[in-house]
């Protein structure tokens, strides 16, 4: 395939209107839009305003109009059950049609907002589709989260029904959703009117009489509900994401600009064709799981996987393979981290050889960093193209790619590839100057952003503006540090803001401070995220007890572990923490936490010229090295 890459980049950022319109083409529309890109109120641009369509019609009906009925839509594949589940269009198509029915019957309407708090079962894409259909917002929430986290995004969404289950299962248990649930409802000051439960068989989940309703309840003789026109720049969903505090962000999708957009992206970066099997092996709580295990597959037509599984221990390392050969997947996408679990396992890549792949033509990485040894072993085991790209929540789809359905551009190990068609990227410095390539500073785009994107943060334009557009005139300050060298690849290195990135998932180190802060015990604490041979990083903490705090140290960590899993869930994965008389601070008392990174994960570190106490930086590498960090690593000259 030649390279079509650079001019269809050259086009986007010359002619957004007109590229972006061709694009829309794809998408079928009840009315057309009146302007591509609404530009009349500066920094919250709007894109396709006037448009009318039904993102649930562009992901199913139209479809089982065009006659894909009976091509499976949704392939659901869960070792933990030992289920494997096939719906097709037109069955997934009735399923959700008859379940937004049951919405609709307990007075979901319209931009009202839908809780989803489930596991990777089919009725939480239902659940997706059905709120689409009827122009109600969804917000799902990972099932890994506690019932604090799952309260605050609740009172944020004010959500009219919570659709959730008895229980997920994870390999070394089965995990109660519905005391979580009942907890969450319990602290919050937004509580739904309904909650419409799955009852699994692994676990029965005790109703509350008239709130809750169990889903076969709810959708018998439920009429099924049309698609409701909907203007393509309403919200299609919330997704809360980590902020700088323990405040979570509510990342709004529009309708028309992620249709488009998603469209766009699956047959240009992941060079998909209609019926083809394409499978994001994350989670629906993600916004890798709500672009491409739902919304993009779907949009263009093809076989979606949903996987409830784990890479490795499901039963074995092959798992990928496994279910990459069943349902002759062409192209998956999963995190880093999976890879590097499977590498653990069988690094030879013995399992690969197992399974026919005949089909399987392009992996694509993202979610955090790729270290280059783990995309090379891949690349070398698989025998096909592994492509790193870059992405947030809050863009819903990739910035930089290598775009194989463009031509696919040379690999380079440790870059995420050349900004995608729609995004100026950019680097610069603190004060807002363009660097030169090759050197590190803020990756920028500048605006407008290209559909897909965030529009806003939901109920809070503020916040939006203050969070990403106020740091670099006329641009999104993606909080990720990195550079471009001189062929335009981009290399994405570190974030600028407290944010860690545990096996791919999003976590604030202000937040899990906010927990162990709160513990009677302690005066104040430090939370790094500390490198991770599997994780890519895990929260590292550093706890100064107060005065008179008499109890052992070690009841004292476990009861802040125990917190942090209580307060935050599991997912935050926050084991370790040592507890140290002082903290390294400057002398304006600012902790210095890049340092303590530093020291944590063995690298050379500078001696802070502003540090009240150079001495303090030996104490902290001793009790770090008690812990199993720290090893190697001395100041720099
Ligand atoms: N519901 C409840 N608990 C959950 C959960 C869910 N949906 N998902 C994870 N957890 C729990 C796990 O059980 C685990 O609990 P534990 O501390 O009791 O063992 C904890 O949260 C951490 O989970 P996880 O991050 O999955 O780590 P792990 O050590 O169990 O597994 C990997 C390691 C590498 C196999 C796993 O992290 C993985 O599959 N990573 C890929 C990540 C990914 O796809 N990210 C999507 C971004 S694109
Ligand atoms: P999330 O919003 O959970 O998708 O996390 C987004 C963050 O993950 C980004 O801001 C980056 O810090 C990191 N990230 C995602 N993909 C990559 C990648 N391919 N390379 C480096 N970092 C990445």
């Amino acid at each position: 395939m030649t390279i079509q890459y650079h001019d269809v980049f050259r086009r986007s950022l010359s002619d957004p209107e007109g590229f972006w319109a061709e694009a829309a083409e794809s998408v079928h529309w009840f009315r057309r839009w009146n302007r591509v890109l609404d530009r009349s109120h500066a920094l919250f641009y709007r894109w396709f305003e006037g448009g009318v369509l039904n993102t649930c019609y562009n992901c199913l009906d139209r479809h089982v109009d065009a006659g894909r009925g009976e091509q499976a839509a949704l392939i659901y594949d869960s070792p933990v059950t030992a289920t494997k589940r096939r719906l097709s269009y037109r069955e997934l198509r009735d399923r959700v049609a008859v379940f937004a029915g049951a919405l609709r019957r307990q007075g979901v309407v319209a931009g009202d907002r839908v809780v989803i708090y489930m596991p990777m079962i089919p009725e939480a894409v239902v659940a997706m589709l059905a709120c689409a259909r009827l122009g109600a917002i969804h917000s799902v929430v990972f099932g890994g989260f506690a019932p604090r986290e799952l309260a605050t995004r609740i009172d944020d969404a004010r959500p009219k029904l919570i659709v959730s289950a008895s229980c997920g299962i994870e390999p070394n248990r089965v995990v109660e959703y519905k005391p979580l649930l009942d907890q969450a409802i319990e602290m919050s000051s937004a509580r739904p009117e309904r909650c419409i439960i799955v009852q699994r068989p692994q676990a029965q989940a005790m109703l509350k009489p008239v709130r809750d309703v169990e889903w076969q309840d709810a959708i018998d003789n439920a009429p099924p509900a049309e698609c409701v026109p909907v203007a393509a720049t309403a919200p299609l969903y919330i997704l809360y994401t980590s902020g700088t505090t323990g405040v979570p962000k509510g990342v709004v999708r529009d309708n028309g600009g992620h249709a488009a957009a998603l469209t766009w992206s699956m047959k240009h970066i992941y060079g998909v064709e209609p019926g083809e099997a394409y499978w994001a092996a994350s989670d629906i709580g993600w916004v890798v799981g709500h672009s491409y295990i739902v919304y993009g597959p779907l949009l263009r037509g093809c076989t979606t996987v949903l996987y409830e599984g784990k890479p490795v221990g499901t039963p074995d390392p092959g798992a990928f393979w496994r279910v990459a050969s069943e349902h002759r997947v062409n192209v998956l996408f999963t995190a880093p981290t999976a890879l590097r679990a499977i590498k653990r396992e069988d690094p030879a890549g013995a399992y690969i050889k197992r399974y026919d792949l005949s089909a399987f033509r392009t992996l694509f990485l993202a979610g955090e960093r790729c270290d280059p040894d783990t995309l090379l072993w891949a690349g070398r085991v698989l025998d096909r193209p592994v492509i790193d790209h870059w992405w947030q929540t809050e863009t819903g789809w990739a910035i930089a790619a290598n775009c194989a359905g463009l031509g696919m551009l040379p690999v380079k190990p440790g870059s995420a590839g050349a900004a995608v068609p729609g995004y100026d990227v950019r680097v610069l410095d603190d004060a807002g100057s363009s660097v030169p390539a090759g050197t590190i500073g803020n990756l920028v785009i500048h605006l407008p952003l290209p559909p897909g994107c965030l529009p806003t943060l939901w109920n809070n334009d503020e916040g939006y503006r203050q969070s990403y557009l106020s740091q670099f005139e006329g641009c999104y300050a993606t909080s990720d540090a990195g550079y471009i060298d001189d062929e335009g690849y981009v290399f994405v290195m570190s974030r600028t803001d407290d944010i860690i990135n545990v096996a791919g998932h999003r976590l604030s180190t202000g937040g899990i401070e906010e927990v162990i802060s709160a513990h009677p015990d302690v005066a104040e604490c430090a939370v790094v995220g500390a490198a991770d041979a599997l994780k890519g990083e895990v929260p590292l903490g550093l706890v100064v007890l107060k005065a008179g705090a008499n109890r052992p140290g070690e009841t004292i960590v476990k009861e802040l572990i125990g917190r942090v899993r209580e307060n935050i869930g599991p997912v935050a994965a926050f084991k370790t923490a040592v507890i140290v008389d002082r903290l390294p601070k400057t002398r304006s008392g600012k902790i210095l936490r890049g340092t303590i990174k530093r020291i944590a994960d063995g690298a050379e570190y500078a001696v802070p010229a502003t540090i009240d106490d150079p001495a303090i930086l030996d104490e902290i590498k001793r009790s770090l090295g008690q812990v199993g960090y720290a090893r190697g690593g001395k100041p720099s000259a």
